[in-house]
């Protein structure tokens, strides 16, 4: 079945199985950012936003994305440029192997599209879906609040 969708901004049509989920079609599409850990909707490492909302997309079957607007890692931010968020995980050390941030900082960035002056409570509770075996968490939720300041011009 056909589907049409927008990543990261650009239009595409993509022919996908009933089964196949959106992890699976944003991989084979080139899309190696998303990553799969659990496969079962438990560790977050799958995130990406659809229509600006932190989703897993391990339970996202790609049908249910026809003509919806899907955000990677890749379309927040680049090398040269990169998004607040990303800036701040780098500054507090939130990344270490890596694994988990793509995923972690889409649902930061979910938060923060919707409340810009977060509380600490209220970062973690974002964060709480987005597993992460390196960090121990203190250094994400420093780099969300930094963030925060940041993309408010007070950092
Ligand atoms: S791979 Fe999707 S939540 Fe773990
Ligand atoms: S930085 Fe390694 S899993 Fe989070």
């Amino acid at each position: 079945m056909g589907i049409e969708i927008t990543i990261n901004g650009e239009k595409k049509v993509w022919d996908t199985k009933p089964s196949e989920t959106l992890l699976d079609a944003l991989r084979n599409h080139g899309y190696k950012s998303v990553k799969r850990g659990c496969d079962e909707g438990h560790c977050g490492a799958c995130t990406v936003l659809v229509d600006g909302k932190a989703i897993k997309s391990c339970v996202m079957l790609a049908g249910q994305a026809h003509k919806r607007n899907i955000v990677t890692i890749e379309g927040i931010g680049t090398i040269d440029e990169p998004h607040p968020l990303q800036k701040a995980f780098v500054h507090t050390g939130g990344v270490q192997c890596g694994y988990c941030v793509p995923g972690m900082i889409l649902s930061a960035k979910a938060l923060l599209d919707e409340n810009p002056v977060p509380t600490e409570e209220e970062i973690k509770t974002a964060l709480d879906g987005n597993l992460c075996r390196c960090t121990g968490y203190v250094k994400q939720v420093e780099a969300v609040g930094l963030a925060s300041k940041m993309m408010r011009g007070e950092n």
